[in-house]
């Protein structure tokens, strides 16, 4: 069995998957969004202090299994600096103290490995990811031949959710409750710009879009001159903006790539909206449309042990003693938590 560790943004999470068959045989997790919610945003020493608590107290319940351990991973990139490196202590000291070995798991390619938890892997694979932190679409050839087709050049989808309800002064984080309140709302009610409409780059943007929804809040009188209707017309409006920037470029790349599997992973792919745009996407294109369980799209620990269990076979592992965060370059800068 492998034990994983999860602890890249605000969620505390272990697991312990069967290397065999990749069954999902122990997963917790423990999210630190109420302690975050007042900021409006995650604040990285904040939950830094919350892993030190969380990770021992989830390992505790995961002692019935800590003697069948074959092997430990672990994120340690992309993520908070001081978040990353809790998980890492902790699993540094299990690879050493067990004498067993350690596998470093890019946190991207957990959320692609969401869709395989107790299943067989689906590769080639076109995969939209949308999450707090990226967007990206990702021919996924193997688990080394990762090829990134469009990212972002600011805000992320996540983001941008989080961005769009804390200008409403809504909680954290804002996808889920941006989403429950565009239900509600007139997607034609406000005519907000969808980006890069015009232009050939194949990227994804949406920071002129966050400025839009502030302009047209500050067109109302501000955030707390908002009546429910209004939230629920802004939040309808933005998300369709979202939606046809996302599908505009997909089509795009659905255009030129052949691979006939198509998924959507991240936290924000639980949005059930983008999710029904994508099927009828993969439909005019004859792709099948793969999606993680709901339970699995946010953060967790599965989907980093699920990756591990094909790193382990082809004996991807790190020297214990030098593991560390891989840091991007504003964080070596020391521009970025
Ligand atoms: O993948 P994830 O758990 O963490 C990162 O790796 O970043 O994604 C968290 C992001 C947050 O920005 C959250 O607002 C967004 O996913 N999210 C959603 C929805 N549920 C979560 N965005 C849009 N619609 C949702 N239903
Ligand atoms: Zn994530």
């Amino acid at each position: 069995m492998i034990l994983s560790i999860e602890s890249s943004c605000d969620d505390s999470s272990i697991a312990i998957t069967k290397i065999e068959n990749s069954e999902l045989i122990f997963h917790k997790k423990i999210s630190q969004e109420r302690q975050h919610a007042c900021y409006g945003g995650v604040v990285p020493e904040l939950a830094s202090r919350l892993h030190a608590i969380d990770l021992p107290n989830i390992l505790e319940d995961a002692k019935p299994y800590l003697n069948k351990l074959k092997a430990v991973a672990v994120t340690n990139q992309p993520g908070l600096s001081v978040t990353l490196l809790e998980g890492i202590a902790m699993a540094k000291t299990i690879a050493v103290s067990k004498d067993i070995p350690l596998i470093p798991v890019h946190h991207l390619k957990g959320h692609i490995y969401s869709l395989f938890i107790g299943k067989e892997e689906i590769l080639p694979l076109l995969v939209l990811l949308i999450s707090g932190g990226h967007t990206q679409i990702i021919r996924v050839e193997s688990l080394e031949k990762m090829t990134i087709l469009a990212t972002s050049i600011d805000d992320s989808v996540g983001e941008s959710f989080d961005k769009t309800a804390k200008m409403m002064g809504l909680g954290y984080p804002g996808g889920p409750l941006i989403e429950k309140l565009a239900l509600k709302g007139d997607e034609n009610a406000f005519d907000l710009p969808v980006p890069l409409r015009n232009s050939p780059l194949l990227a994804f943007s949406l920071s002129g879009l966050k400025n839009a929804v502030r302009l047209a809040i500050e067109s109302l009188g501000g955030a707390d001159n908002l009546t429910e209707q209004n939230r629920c017309d802004i939040a309808a409006s933005f998300q369709k903006a979202v939606k046809l920037h996302l599908i505009q470029k997909s089509k795009k790349i659905f255009a030129q790539e052949p691979i006939k599997d198509f998924a959507i992973v991240g936290g924000a792919s639980s949005n059930l909206y983008i999710r029904g745009a994508y099927e009828e996407l993969c439909q005019e294109f004859k792709k099948e449309i793969h999606t993680a369980s709901l339970e699995f799209c946010s953060d967790n620990a599965a989907m980093i042990g699920r990756y591990a269990v094909e790193a382990y076979k082809k004996e991807l592992f790190v020297d214990a003693y030098k593991i560390d965060i891989v840091r991007t370059k504003k964080q070596q800068a020391g521009m970025l938590l």
